[in-house]
């Protein structure tokens, strides 16, 4: 049994052993020997409001590691500019379980990125699957934010502020710099794993939606503190560059018997999100999907936006009601966790993704636009979807291996053929 504190960026205080926290931040000695240390993940003079670091005591600090080499891996790729690709639409099948033992960051295959990690802009989605737990590694990112989202199969989460138990049509957050081990509580496990290289991910303005709708910040749960004493050769994986690196580690660095602070790992069921939609017709804008939002300078032209197409009522009158035919500035990756998407009931499979970037066209395929203008309307339940969808004001650059691997679908585009004129004077 796990427990987890709640509220979005609360300033939490969770201590393993009574009497550790003390008065002062810092003070000349910390109870029962631990070592101070501070997490910043903002600048140390951002406003109020998402200015974020927390407090650790910990039984050794962070310096405690060996030099930092290169750490070689096929299919994790960190640069995104020297790809060249057109703006075709592209649509991949499930990212295939693993044949041999792989943990999570053996099983790691780069599909997009976009932006640049050392400018603080733009981002990341790899693919991941495994089916053995890290053992005596552990990793942290020291260019973005990580966002889980499993597809199949439960996740323990070990970090320095303490442990989540993720499970599919659940996300997590661990932020920038925070260290982490990942334990499989399921034979196999597959999901996405992005990185926010921006501002980290808060929640959207809810405008005239007032305050109640969308994720609700109780909702969000913390970890509580939790440590392990341990000491043995481990290794220190850092993703830094665009790159990752390694490092000699002889103690475990989850070894944060006490915290306080708003800078810390969370998880959010997705089952939980107040879903607005019309209850007239037409469908507003999908921003009414927004879970979470990473601005960029200029308001709501989002550096990364996390949005879900979950389950839900669809009323709509005298209404096309899957998403219609469009073309967008913003660019869009979409996954699917469990289920059937209405404007692709065939080839977008769990597990799988599709992107069209900036300008691109796309809509729903022949089959699903020939029944969604015949059927007859009626108030209907969607409960068998959890679809979500990265947008951003950056164009997705898909990596080399993406374009060549097994698993794209090279006549994804057929599912456009074959549309019918109907046009008469
Ligand atoms: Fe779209």
């Amino acid at each position: 049994m796990i427990n987890y504190q709640c509220g979005f960026g609360n300033q939490f205080v969770s201590e393993c052993l009574p009497v550790i926290l003390p008065a002062r931040n810092s003070p000349q000695k910390v109870p029962h020997g631990l070592y101070t240390e501070q997490l910043s993940g903002s600048a140390f003079a951002m406003v109020r409001a998402q200015n974020f670091r927390s407090w650790l005591y910990r039984i050794l600090p962070s310096v405690c590691h060996g030099q930092f080499d290169a750490f070689s891996h096929k299919t994790f790729k960190g640069h995104f500019n020297d790809e060249i690709s057109s703006l075709q639409q592209l649509r991949w099948d499930p990212y295939p379980l693993p044949k041999k033992p792989l943990d999570f960051i053996e099983g790691l295959f780069t599909l997009a990125g976009q932006g640049d990690s050392e400018l603080q802009q733009g981002g990341a989605i790899h693919l991941y699957s495994c089916n053995r737990s890290m053992k005596d590694r552990f990793f942290f990112n020291a260019d973005g934010e990580s966002l889980f989202v499993p597809q199949q199969g439960k996740l323990l989460l070990k970090t320095e502020f303490g442990l989540l138990e993720l499970s599919p049509s659940e996300i997590a957050i661990i932020p920038r710099g925070v260290k982490f081990q990942i334990e499989l509580l399921d034979k196999q496990a597959r999901g996405y794993f992005i990185e926010n290289f921006g501002l980290p991910f808060r929640l959207p303005e809810l405008g005239m939606m007032g305050a109640n709708a969308l994720a609700n910040p109780r909702d969000f749960l913390y970890p509580c503190a939790w440590y392990e004493d341990k000491v043995g050769d481990f290794e220190l994986i850092a993703k830094y560059r665009g790159g990752l690196w390694k490092s000699a580690l002889k103690h475990s660095p989850l070894d944060v018997v006490a915290w306080y602070g708003n800078y810390a790992p969370y998880k959010y069921n997705l089952k939980l999100f107040n879903t607005i939609n019309t209850v007239s017709f037409d469908h507003p804008d999908p921003c009414i999907f927004t879970v979470l939002h990473s601005p960029s300078e200029i308001p709501n032209f989002s550096n990364l936006d996390f949005v879900i197409f979950p389950e839900r009522w669809m009323v709509a009158e005298d209404t096309f009601r899957p998403p219609y035919f469009h073309r967008n500035i913003m660019s869009e990756y979409m996954g699917l966790i469990e289920g059937t998407y209405d404007a692709k009931e065939e080839g977008f499979l769990p597990g799988g993704g599709s992107l069209h970037n900036c300008m691109s066209a796309h809509g729903p395929d022949v089959n699903a636009y020939e029944k969604a203008i015949k059927e007859k309307l009626k108030p209907e339940y969607y409960g068998n979807v959890l679809a979500f969808m990265l947008e951003s004001r950056f164009v997705w650059h898909p990596t080399k291996q993406a374009l060549n691997c097994n698993f794209i679908q090279k006549e994804y585009t057929q599912c456009w053929k074959g549309f019918k004129k109907y046009f008469k004077k």
